[in-house]
């Protein structure tokens, strides 16, 4: 049986976690992007499909590619990440059904259906999404999550065979707590719940 965490991991991951703007000078170890990914992976999607794929992006190169993308108001943050990472999703994520949820026709409840395709794909590879913020957070990293930039753009630059199409872009790093805006409020229970 599960157990609670403690107050310490429960306020890392949501109470004091922010999101960040600002980055320490200090790299993120390359192996760190791995061991992210083996924890985000388990995060549940429909029928398993997990459609989520990533790029990250580390070398001088790769990031003017994507700077050119981002809107005006999130260039600078994005320049001074040491890793962004390009959360997209798979277009067609149901070819690896098989593999995936191998005791089912999962595939077959897809095929030929391509508003089925493009509503699941998206909306698992965002849920995934969550996971990998949560994730970061759990391994001591921070984000910065966006969704100003031009889709068809960074799409065109990373992806331009079409199989993966971009969601959001995430900054990922050590964040400069000193330069973070006050925390915004947040919904209460009452405003945001209701027990039925
Ligand atoms: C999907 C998504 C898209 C966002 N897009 C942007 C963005 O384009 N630019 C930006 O500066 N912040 C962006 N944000 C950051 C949010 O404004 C921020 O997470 C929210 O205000 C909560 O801040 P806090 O975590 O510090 O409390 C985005 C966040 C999410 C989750």
């Amino acid at each position: 049986m599960s157990h609670a965490l403690s107050q310490d991991a429960i306020h890392q991951l949501f109470d004091n976690a922010r999101t960040h703007n600002a980055w320490l000078d200090k790299p993120v170890d390359p192996a760190l992007l791995h061991t992210l990914y083996e924890h985000v992976k388990f995060g549940p999607t429909a029928a398993n499909c997990c459609p989520l794929r990533i790029v990250f992006v580390t070398s001088p190169a790769a990031k003017e590619r994507l700077l050119a993308c981002m809107s005006p108001g999130n260039v600078e943050k994005t320049r001074n990440a040491p890793v962004t990472a390009i959360l997209a999703h798979d277009t067609a994520f149901h070819e690896q059904l098989p593999k995936l949820f191998p005791h089912a026709d999962a595939k077959s409840w897809y095929d030929g259906n391509d508003a089925k395709i493009a509503r699941d794909g998206l909306t698992n590879a965002w849920l995934q999404a969550g996971y990998f913020i949560m994730a970061a957070r759990a391994l001591g990293l921070d984000c910065g999550p966006m969704g100003g930039f031009d889709a068809a753009q960074v799409n065109a630059a990373f992806f331009p065979d079409g199989k993966w199409a971009a969601d959001i872009v995430c900054n990922l790093g050590y964040g400069d707590v000193s330069k973070l805006f006050p925390r915004n409020p947040r919904l209460s229970f009452e405003e945001a719940c209701r027990i039925a």
